[in-house]
């Protein structure tokens, strides 16, 4: 089976002493991953190290950070490099999400250069696609999407996508409530599935372990990840609620 993943995004939200009783709580919680499922916690950089040695003997748990660098290391006041990730014993970065490419103007392009200096140190990207409501209105998601994946991640060797993590998150559903049914997270991740199918090749494409995000909870987690071609969610407000997050990690597929 493909790994299961729940990823927790906790953006730029809770102070230390909440990231440390929040991560306590989850623990308390019992955290039971099996072989094919993974549990990341991408939190504040600041936190990253905190957070990383509370879980060191949860098995298949992980941090990840929320961004890297698209340069290696240098003259770029307030970046944080993907070399400096691996150094803190940090393998995964989540890139590409909604709110860089709005707020920080991160476009395809800039997002490809990251995307390889993540893989250049071994950081494993959780890359983040997904339309807005007005291509949504318009019908036209699943091109936009396309495009996302291929100026970003087509330039890249076929093995460098294998058990690749790609999160779908359609900004309307994003902080709103308003989540993707979960036929409609189905269609699009079929659909993912099969644009990278016809640049690997169906057997790699197989092996790439595709997210839903945005306004995933403890309630719908298991019917959207119960859909053939959706192998978790990338979680936000609900992964800041211990007993919420706990739901949504035993909502994996088994
Ligand atoms: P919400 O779960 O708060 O909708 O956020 C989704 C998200 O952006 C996760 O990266």
């Amino acid at each position: 089976m493909r790994t299961q993943i729940a990823a927790a995004n906790w953006k730029m939200n809770l102070s230390i002493e909440q990231a440390e009783s929040l991560t306590d709580q989850l623990i308390a919680g019992e955290i039971h991953t099996s072989a094919h499922q993974l549990v990341l916690l991408a939190v504040p950089f600041p936190y990253l190290l905190t957070v990383k040695n509370k879980i060191s003997k949860q098995s298949g748990v992980y941090v990840a950070a929320q961004n890297c660098a698209s340069t290696t290391n240098g003259a770029y006041t307030g970046e944080v490099s993907a070399e400096m990730l691996k150094g803190m014993g940090i393998s995964y970065v989540i890139i590409g999400h909604s709110e860089r490419r709005e707020y920080y103007h991160e476009n395809n392009q800039i997002l490809a250069a990251k995307v390889n200096m993540a893989l250049e140190y071994g950081v494993q990207p959780v890359f983040c696609c997904g339309e807005p409501l007005s291509v949504r209105e318009a019908g036209t998601q699943n091109s936009y999407v396309e495009t996302q994946l291929k100026e970003s991640l087509f330039h890249l060797d076929k093995e460098k996508l294998r058990h690749f993590i790609i999160a779908y998150e359609p900004i309307w559903a994003i902080g709103t409530g308003k989540t993707a049914t979960s036929d409609q997270a189905q269609d699009m991740h079929a659909h993912i599935r099969k644009v990278i199918a016809d640049y690997v090749g169906g057997e790699i494409a197989d092996t790439v372990s595709i997210l839903y995000g945005g306004s995933v909870k403890a309630a719908n987690a298991a019917e959207i990840f119960g859909k053939k071609d959706v192998d978790g969610g990338l979680v936000g407000g609900a992964s800041l609620v211990a007993s919420e997050f706990n739901v949504i990690i035993n909502s994996l597929k088994q």
